[in-house]
């Protein structure tokens, strides 16, 4: 059965606060949408990359390509609105009947090969993975009106990173059912697939180096934490 992997780069980066999107700022010399993709390039259980890009830079996306000569990366595809439509895109456009399906943001530009090898390696025994990190701060519930509700134990919360793995099937039946819902809450892929209750989720321990580029703060964070 085939690896797939699905980088996930269409956001604007509004809260990075560019011109242009975040995935195009250069670390180390390189965009942070070359170190997303060469993660996945680089690793020997992936097959093929499907990267779904921002209509305005498709252009940009495709020289960017070119230029490093990517052998995995079969379709260029426009995203959508929202992270969930990307997704969605992305995931019609595989054509096999049966596949493993990794889904990455590439806002995410330094997972380490081994959080991949387990993500790949955890769809042998179950349908639904979730890269996942222990929450440092504690979290609470509120209400609309900023009263605490609940303070929860935090040995049981984690903060969702990407990867996320999928059997095919699974992750296309949340998204099909995901059309037809409303007031969906959740939009990342482990979130419908819980949101529906189409398989257990599965945790890998994710890593600081694969937090999420955000605000131009999290650039010089990941710069310090990749050397450590
Ligand atoms: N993403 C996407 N399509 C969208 C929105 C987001 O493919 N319509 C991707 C982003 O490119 C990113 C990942 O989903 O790799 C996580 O999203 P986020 O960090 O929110 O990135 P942006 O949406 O670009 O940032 P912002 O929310 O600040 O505008
Ligand atoms: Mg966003």
């Amino acid at each position: 059965m085939k690896t797939i992997a699905i980088i996930l780069a269409s956001g604007s980066g509004e809260r990075f606060g560019l011109d242009v999107p975040k995935q195009f700022v250069k670390i180390e010399g390189k965009t942070i949408l070359e170190h997303a993709i060469e993660a996945f390039e680089n690793h020997k259980l992936v097959d093929e990359i499907i990267l779904v890009t921002n209509p305005d830079y498709i252009d940009l996306s495709k020289e960017i390509i070119l230029k490093n000569s990517y052998k995995k990366i079969t379709k260029v595809l426009k995203g959508g609105k929202t992270r969930k439509d990307s997704s969605y895109n992305g995931i019609m456009a595989i054509n096999e009947k049966e596949a493993g399906v990794l889904i990455h943001d590439a806002a995410r530009p330094f997972v380490d090969s081994q959080i991949i090898e387990n993500c790949i390696l955890a769809l042998d025994k179950y349908k639904a993975i979730c890269t996942a990190i222990e929450s440092v701060d504690t979290l609470v519930e509120i209400d609309e009106n900023n009263i605490v509700q609940n303070i929860p134990n935090r040995k049981f919360y984690m903060r969702a990173q990407t990867p996320q793995a999928f059997d095919l099937k699974i992750i296309k039946k949340a998204h099909e059912l995901a059309q037809n819902a409303k007031d969906l809450t959740f939009t990342d892929d482990c979130g419908l697939v819980n949101q529906f209750a189409l398989a257990k989720i599965f945790i890998v321990k994710g890593n600081e180096k694969n937090n999420k580029i955000t605000y131009p703060i999290d650039i010089e964070v990941a710069g310090i934490v990749r050397k450590i």
